[in-house]
């Protein structure tokens, strides 16, 4: 491996294991703050998407939630049996759901629904602004009314800003990573390509599963590809760009440019 320091020290750019102080000390802290909001956006995914159904934890159900809907029901049917249960006695529960199939009018709402809103539900959704104010009759109506998921807008917006950020993500990651050692050349191209690969199906994967909710688990796969991609080149630039040469092992490999 390490045949001669000076010679490898003259061609630094070569591989990650002989790269220039600065520009380790730039890809390191570059690696650092990437693998930190990796895993923000997981700990975001479980709280948001993991706790559509009520349940903590992603799974195929929070998907099918979260772009198709729950289209048997509406919103505020799914939260007060889910998320919301234990806001209100199974008594109000059944007056709102009647309520409910019974298409939510505005005269049935101001003597029913109006006072167990007004007693359950408005410490919190009257004055937490994030929440929609369920005690307020348009608002309690929407929720009412058949969940259809996504909507096309919001998608468009969600899709077009995941792509363009998270393909910069992935360059950078990619990017690093060419200057690994001991991979061959195809295998090195195909894990750079992974991620993008793996992004395009998990945006497909949301349209499609708000046509067809069959399509959910492609979602968590798009998701699982392109992290454990990720997380595989982005161990591999750290350990090679400082534990490769702490233990002596500096490659003369020309990693990417001959
Ligand atoms: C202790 C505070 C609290 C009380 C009381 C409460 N909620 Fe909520 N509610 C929340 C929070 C926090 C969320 C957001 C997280 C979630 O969706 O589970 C939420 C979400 C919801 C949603 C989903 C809103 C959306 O657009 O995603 C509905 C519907 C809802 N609540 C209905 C009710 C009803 C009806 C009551 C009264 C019977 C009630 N909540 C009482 C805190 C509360």
């Amino acid at each position: 491996m390490a045949e001669n320091t000076d010679e490898i020290t003259k061609n630094k750019w070569r591989n990650l294991t002989s790269l220039p102080f600065p520009i380790k000390a730039l890809f390191t802290g570059y690696i650092l703050v990437i693998g930190l909001g990796l895993m923000m956006a997981g700990a975001q995914i479980l709280l948001t998407h993991g706790m559509a159904d009520g349940k903590f934890g992603v799974s195929v159900d929070d998907i099918v939630y979260s772009y198709y809907g729950n289209r048997s029901s509406s919103k505020l049917q799914s939260k007060l049996n889910g998320s919301m249960q234990d806001k209100a006695t199974s008594q109000e529960k059944a007056v709102i759901f009647k309520w409910i199939a019974s298409g939510a009018g505005e005269h049935e709402w101001q003597t029913t629904i109006n006072p167990i809103t007004q007693a359950k539900c408005a410490h919190c959704h009257a004055n937490i602004p994030t929440l929609p104010n369920v005690t307020k009759y348009e608002v309690i109506k929407e929720l009412a009314e058949v969940d259809m998921g996504a909507e096309t807008s919001s998608l468009t917006r969600i899709s077009h800003i995941h792509l363009f950020g998270i393909a910069f993500i992935f360059f950078f990651i990619g990017f690093i990573f060419s200057f690994a050692v001991g991979f061959p050349k195809w295998l090195k191209g195909l894990l750079i390509l992974t991620p993008y690969t793996f992004l395009i199906l998990d945006v497909s994967a949301w349209w499609l599963t708000r046509i067809d909710p069959s399509f959910a688990w492609l979602v968590i796969i798009g998701g699982f590809g392109y992290s454990l991609a990720s997380a595989v080149m982005l161990s591999t630039s750290l350990y090679q760009m400082w534990i490769m040469p702490w233990r002596g092992h500096v490659s003369n490999e020309k990693a990417c440019w001959d």
